[in-house]
């Protein structure tokens, strides 16, 4: 393998104000701050104002990756941005971002794999940069997954909530971005779904009438089994062992599923980004979130490996090995 990589230049991340606790959510459904503890290990989540958009998340997560790696917007070649929940049926959120960032002209577009999604925007940018056509990327995974949710439905409200987290990949004579491995089965896409959109079951969606619809055993039975699997392809891939790995920056979806991986890859739980008790579940912005805190409060630092992975509706799945 020969350059050029991709290296992450700077990471940032964004969580709206309004908090939203397991007790919050006792008011509204019958659950209990034990029983989602238990389940998910999640505590609370954050949740947009109503005058808050995907692309205003990503625009703060955006701000503070250029700031941490010394970019100005201007100098931005490639943004990507990884979301389920867009602002608009089009233009794309990128191309929002992008107007929001005040540059124009570089490719701007949106990678929609729910909660891989990042993991599948990391892969996309990290291929322009090898072809050497970008030298220069913001790679965004930005939701509000809280305008997804039927707030009567204590099976899933109590699992979500939204951020946003970004990166800034510039190109660079070493790794950087080992790879990543990416997958999708769509034979099930009804086990993790919203199953209405643009055109099929347009009316549901303008009625406000379309919610994730999840059924949660049989999805956490295949995440933790595929999950597995993902991480023994990828160090195979790059000829790594599990030794190798310093710190898992898996998805973020339950605390139970993380556990089952870091076992899987002998790592002990000081070495798991864990921010499910404080975001919840914010789907493609979870990964991006979750390793800008490590950054920041300086557990990650440069030169160590980090094995993030993914898994979501679709089912998609994946993950990517970095030398931060
Ligand atoms: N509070 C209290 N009780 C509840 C709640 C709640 N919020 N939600 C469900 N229950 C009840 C159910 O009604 C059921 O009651 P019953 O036995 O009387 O029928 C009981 O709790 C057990 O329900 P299960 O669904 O079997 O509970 P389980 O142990 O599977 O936990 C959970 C549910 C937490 C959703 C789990 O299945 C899970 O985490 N699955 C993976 C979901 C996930 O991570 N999805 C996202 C991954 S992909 C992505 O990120 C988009």
């Amino acid at each position: 393998m020969s350059g050029p990589y991709a290296r992450i230049a700077g990471t940032g991340s964004y969580l709206p104000e309004t908090v939203m606790t397991n007790h919050d959510l006792e008011l509204l459904v019958e659950t209990s701050d034990e029983w989602i503890t238990q389940r998910t290990g999640i505590k609370k989540r954050h949740i947009a104002g109503p005058h808050e958009s995907t692309s205003d998340l990503a625009l703060a997560a955006a701000r503070s990756a250029l700031a941490a790696a010394g970019r100005a917007a201007r100098e931005l070649d490639l943004i990507v941005v990884a979301t389920t929940t867009p602002d608009r049926v089009f233009p794309s959120t990128a191309c929002l971002l992008q107007e929001k960032l005040d540059v124009h002209g570089c490719p701007a577009f949106d990678v929609q794999a729910v909660c891989t999604g990042f993991v599948y925007a990391l892969g996309v940018a990290n291929n322009f940069i090898r072809a050497g056509q970008s030298a220069c990327a913001l790679v965004v995974g930005a939701e509000t997954l809280s305008r997804l949710i039927d707030w009567t439905d204590r099976s899933t409200c109590v699992l979500f909530g939204d951020g946003a987290g970004a990166v800034v990949l510039e190109a660079a004579t070493e790794p950087g971005l080992y790879s990543t491995q990416l997958h999708a089965d769509g034979s099930y896409a009804n086990l993790l779904t919203v199953p209405y959109g643009v055109s099929q079951g347009y009316d549901r969606v303008r009625q406000g009438d379309a919610f994730i619809e999840m059924r949660g055993n049989e999805v956490f039975r295949v995440a933790v089994n595929t999950l597995g699997r993902i991480v023994d392809e990828t160090l195979e891939h790059n000829g790594m062992s599990k030794e190798d790995v310093d710190w898992l920056v898996p998805h973020q979806a339950n605390h139970r599923i993380i556990e089952a991986t870091a076992r899987r890859l002998g790592l002990p739980m000081e070495r798991v980004v864990v921010t499910v008790d404080e975001h919840a579940n914010t789907s493609a912005a979870s990964i991006p979130l979750a390793l800008d805190v490590a950054v920041r409060d300086g557990r990650i630092r440069r030169g160590e490996l980090l094995l993030m992975e993914a898994f979501g509706g679709g089912f998609t799945w994946g993950s990517a090995l970095v030398r931060y």
